[in-house]
């Protein structure tokens, strides 16, 4: 095998593409996907590959320091892709210490487990962090984050993701680990848990539930198909930078409003409803606090240094999105059933 890569949160939303595509595209690449298996990650994710002789799944929490060092020690890792994270914002407003504990805690618990394992022969080795748009804070209604944007998280969530970035980047500066980072913007389509604003409307549209928009509905995302980001991992993980930090976007901002009619349309038809029948279920509901107005991506960096660009437009995305839920309700009905009734109970309790 050329390389040991883990890949911790693979069983989750990015993490799964991210992992399918290592395994089939690299088959001398030797890949260990790390997952505690929370709510959000789900071994089904990965039916298409769990058989795969390069592929090797480890049920682990990566706030287990003894669990993590044992672990390097066994695999030999040379690379690591960071993914796992606690990663919705309305959970961390509701119970940020989970967030603290995995995000921040669990990175530098990463960290040195490679660290003592790799003891400064730095050669073929590298720790990259997956982050999120979300750390530089909010933007007004025009500009873009660059990677030179100071950082400015507002929610736990972003605060999380913000401080483990920084403990990334001191490892780099200060024992000189090679690092890499990317900050990437509001991904979209399959496998995607229905606490996401995507996947629930499409899950209540199904249901002729309401459609719970927050606010005035004029927050703005930029939002990129999944797989385009697994495709831009691939790239900076091959080919970027030592010490580097390289945003991804999709080039491609909605207004909540306008994203959830589109999507209201595209589902009327799959769903052979009349037009504009499922935007009658749209709802404005109570604000997300310290709700982010505006996030939107500068990513010339990457498409000038690396060559990578979003291959998939929104429209298409969508259309693809809702036909795999629609396609998919085994597993849709699978994680709604149980905790998430009683999470969704509070979380849109008027
Ligand atoms: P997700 O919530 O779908 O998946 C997270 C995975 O991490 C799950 O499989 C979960 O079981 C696992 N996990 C959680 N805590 C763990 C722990 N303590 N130990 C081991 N595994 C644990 O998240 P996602 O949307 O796939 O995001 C993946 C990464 O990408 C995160 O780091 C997130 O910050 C980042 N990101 C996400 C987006 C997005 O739009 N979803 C955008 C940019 C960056
Ligand atoms: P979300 O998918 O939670 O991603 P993030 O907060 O990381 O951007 O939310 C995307 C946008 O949709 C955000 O502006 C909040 C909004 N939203 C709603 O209006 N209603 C909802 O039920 C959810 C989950 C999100």
């Amino acid at each position: 095998m050329k390389k040991t890569i883990l890949i911790t949160g693979g069983a989750g939303f990015i993490g799964s593409h991210l992992v399918r595509l290592m395994v089939n595209k690299y088959p001398d690449y030797r890949i260990i996907n790390l997952d505690k298996l929370t709510y959000a990650g789900n071994l089904e994710n990965l039916k298409d590959v769990e058989n795969k002789d390069n592929y090797t799944f480890v049920k682990a929490d990566i706030t287990d320091a003894e669990a993590m060092q044992k672990l390097f020690q066994e695999y030999q890792f040379d690379s690591v892709i960071h993914l796992a994270a606690e990663s919705h914002v309305d959970r961390s407003i509701s119970n940020p210490m989970s967030f603290i504990e995995t995000n921040i805690v669990g990175t530098v618990v990463l960290l040195n487990a490679a660290r003592n394992t790799w003891k400064g022969n730095w050669e073929g080795k590298r720790f990259y962090q997956v982050s999120t748009d979300e750390v530089y804070g909010t933007l007004g209604e025009t500009g873009l984050f660059t990677e030179e944007t100071s950082y400015d998280p507002r929610s736990p969530y972003s605060a999380s993701k913000a401080s483990s970035d920084h403990l990334v980047r001191a490892y780099y500066h200060t024992y000189g680990m090679p690092i890499v980072i990317s900050n990437c913007s509001n991904n979209y389509g399959p496998y995607q848990f229905p606490e996401k604003l995507l996947p629930l409307m499409i899950n209540n549209i199904r249901h002729n539930k309401t459609l719970p928009v927050y606010g005035d509905g004029k927050y703005t995302r930029d939002w990129l198909w999944v797989e385009d980001h697994a495709k831009a991992i691939d790239m900076v993980f091959h080919k970027g930078e030592n010490g580097e930090t390289y945003n991804i976007g999709g080039n491609n901002e909605w207004k909540n409003i306008d994203l959830v009619h589109q999507l209201c349309d595209v589902m009327d038809e799959l769903l052979g409803r009349e037009k504009g029948a499922s935007r009658q279920l749209i709802t404005f509901v109570k604000d997300r606090p310290g709700h982010d107005r505006r996030y939107a991506i500068d990513a010339t960096k990457i498409k000038n240094e690396l060559g990578w660009e979003p291959e998939i437009q929104a429209e298409e995305g969508l259309i693809r999105t809702a036909k795999w839920y629609l396609e998919n309700t085994d597993w849709l009905e699978n994680v709604t059933s149980g905790a998430y009734q009683q999470y969704y109970k509070e979380q849109y309790a008027s």
